[in-house]
């Protein structure tokens, strides 16, 4: 018998879901637009994937090893993938044992459980600004404060930007959105004012392998270790955090990543990863095994390094061509992103956005990458999704819509 009384209104979502504001909004409808040239993305290349060689690991996983592709996996992941990581990151003074490593469901993910494990509701943030959109997302829940540190600035000061925070996140190779380095001296001083003030130290590496120039400037978690003194503790005890995925150097689809930390942290994490996922997918840690074991990431890399420079520089001619009078940039020295402001403080970038779509590109307006939403000067410009003819049609297209905003 069907009631006579009208259902009750549905309880609401949660209240942090309706923190999400319009400009992301226009931005998720932006994928329904035919011909649209996204410059907003952090995408790879998808042609640089080496689809054969992951088609035949693949196979093999489930063939060979069904126990390890098929069944549920240890929360803390295949204890071989764990050596694996180990020993790719182990250095003289940087001793890791499978007990410093978590394998985690991409580096997203890895965002998500330092936030369950270390942040209380509304607790502080200490962020490098601007800052990482899916950091800003995974973190939302907990609504937490956030006191954002500019490494770069003149007269930074790591203790004052660290203290008394819950824990801080820096992406010191080539940041999402800036495409930024930071520099040696302050990544010292970052791990000095994370032992100084005891605070957990998240560094966020996806595109460490993505340098177009020069040379590897030391991760933070490598000086964290150098600093323990000799000999080396083994395992490594340290305040850094390191987090890093294979989505940008083999593929994203196989959504693994990994967290390298003191065993405590990685203990705590393993709880909080248990209540998530319980454990990421036997069938890509297998094959992401056994891709590394077979130098399959090395092999692909330069290739992947020549794509990524080429695309780089010719995005910046095309901002030189076309934007040059409106917009500064630094050319990046790796990773997938041109930051570039506005010259003209009234050029409002959120508004620039629509405008952009209506011409058919997408660029992430730089209020984005700022909790407060209030960064309307910048746009963040991706290169490695596009060929260079696409790349120098985005360009144009943004520049006749810079003229309407
Ligand atoms: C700074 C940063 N951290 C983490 C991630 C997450 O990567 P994934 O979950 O694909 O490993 C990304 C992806 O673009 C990123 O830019």
């Amino acid at each position: 018998m069907p009631s006579e009384t009208s259902p009750a209104p549905r309880r609401p979502f949660a209240a942090w879901l309706g923190e999400t504001n319009e400009v992301t909004r226009l931005f998720l409808s932006a994928g329904a637009i035919p011909d649209l040239i996204n410059l907003a993305g952090g995408l790879p290349e998808p042609a640089t994937f080496p689809v054969p060689e992951l088609a035949e690991l693949a196979r093999k996983a489930v063939a060979e090893h069904p126990g390890d592709a098929l069944a549920y996996p240890p929360i803390e992941g295949l204890p071989a993938l764990r050596d694996r990581i180990a020993r790719r990151y182990s250095t003289e003074a940087l001793r890791l044992t499978r007990d410093n490593v978590l394998i985690v469901s991409g580096g997203m993910q890895g965002l998500d459980l330092v936030g369950k494990a270390l942040l209380d509701p509304g607790g502080l943030i200490a962020a490098q600004a601007p800052t990482y959109l899916g950091a800003l997302d995974a973190w939302r829940p907990r609504s937490p404060r956030y006191r954002p540190f500019r490494p770069d600035a003149n007269a930074f000061d790591a203790e004052a930007a660290l203290a008394g925070a819950q824990f801080a996140y820096a992406v010191p190779n080539f940041s999402n959105p800036t495409g930024r380095l930071v520099g040696s001296g302050t990544r010292r001083a970052l791990v000095e004012a994370a032992e100084a003030t005891g605070t957990w130290l998240l560094e966020d590496d996806p595109y460490g392998a993505l340098y177009y120039d020069g040379e590897p400037l030391p991760r933070l978690i490598e000086l964290a270790a150098e600093r323990a003194g000799e000999p080396a503790p083994e395992p490594y005890d340290g305040p850094v955090l390191y987090l890093g995925t294979l989505s940008k150097e083999v593929a994203p689809g196989l959504r693994v990543g990994w967290v390298i930390a003191a065993p405590e942290m990685i203990r705590a994490l393993t709880l909080a990863k248990q209540g998530s996922d319980m454990c990421t997918g036997g069938l890509s840690q297998r094959v992401a095994l056994d891709a590394l074991e077979d130098g399959l990431d090395r092999r692909i890399l330069p290739g992947i390094l020549e794509t990524y420079r080429r695309r780089r520089d010719a995005l910046c001619a095309a901002l030189s061509e076309h934007l040059a009078d409106r917009f500064g940039w630094e050319v990046p020295v790796g990773g997938m992103f041109v930051w570039a402001v506005a010259k003209d403080p009234a050029l409002d970038t959120d508004r620039l956005l629509a405008a952009a779509l209506e011409h058919k590109v997408c660029v992430a307006p730089g209020s984005v990458f700022d909790p407060e939403g209030r960064d309307r000067r910048a746009i963040r410009l991706n290169f490695t999704l596009n060929d260079e003819a696409r790349l120098a049609e985005g360009v144009k297209r943004l520049a006749a819509a810079v003229q309407i905003t």
